[in-house]
């Protein structure tokens, strides 16, 4: 049986403390041996990777970390950016291209293909994150095919439609898995699955701790 991926995004919505609050909650119910198959990665804020780390350790579980995004630029006098060197200890995966990074802080393909290049000098694996067919030099670990209309806006894509969207990419875009992201819930989750996705990409779902098990349970 092949591997199913997880990625619970948490974007900028928790507090430090509601964070902590996540966390304690999370590991008491979330299985310490997992879900057979499923691979989980954790996205919280780049401000609580460390504390994610050490609460996923501390509770014995095999969950990933990735960050939410990293800088374009390698290194320097840049004050405030988030460097792949700076998280490569903390993270392993990181999701680049993100359709509201695009809308809101200029992640054009140039960028995009920066970002992609670092990661990949730093060890860490790329979620890319797109609407369209793209092409970028570079491994990509997962492709995650995210409609904008669906992303946060309860309209979820019509599954085998979205399969069909993402069989188009695959000649572009290589990955070693591809994903499907917009208004995944625990209801509909594993129609994704069923229509041929290896994984989802999951944000406000992800913000509840009870829901987001569920959700996993159900992929
Ligand atoms: P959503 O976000 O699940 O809230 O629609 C998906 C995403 O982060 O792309």
């Amino acid at each position: 049986m092949s591997i199913e991926i997880v990625v619970g995004n948490f974007k900028a919505e928790l507090s430090y403390s509601q964070m902590q609050d996540w966390l304690t909650q999370f590991v008491k119910i979330f299985p310490q041996e997992g879900y057979p198959n499923k691979k989980l990665i954790l996205c919280p804020s780049a401000a609580h990777l460390q504390i994610t780390k050490d609460a996923v350790a501390k509770a014995h579980l095999s969950i990933s970390i990735g960050v939410q995004n990293i800088s374009h630029v390698e290194k320097g006098t840049y004050t405030g950016e988030i460097t792949a060197a700076a998280v490569a200890g903390l993270a392993e995966y990181v999701v680049i291209g993100h359709s509201e990074r695009r809308r809101n802080f200029q992640d054009r393909a140039d960028r995009i293909q920066e970002k992609i290049h670092l990661a990949n000098t730093y060890g860490l694996s790329v979620i890319l994150c797109t609407e369209e067919a793209e092409r970028y030099q570079g491994i990509l670990f997962a492709v995650a095919y995210e409609p904008s209309s669906a992303i946060g806006s309860g309209k979820p894509g019509e599954p085998k439609d979205s399969m069909l969207e993402m069989e188009k990419f695959k000649t572009s875009l290589h990955a070693n898995y591809y994903l499907y992201g917009g208004s995944v819930t625990e209801e509909n989750v594993h129609s994704y699955i069923l229509s041929g996705f290896d994984g989802i990409l999951v944000g406000k779902k992800t913000l509840d701790p009870v829901h987001f098990t569920e959700l996993v349970k159900n992929a």
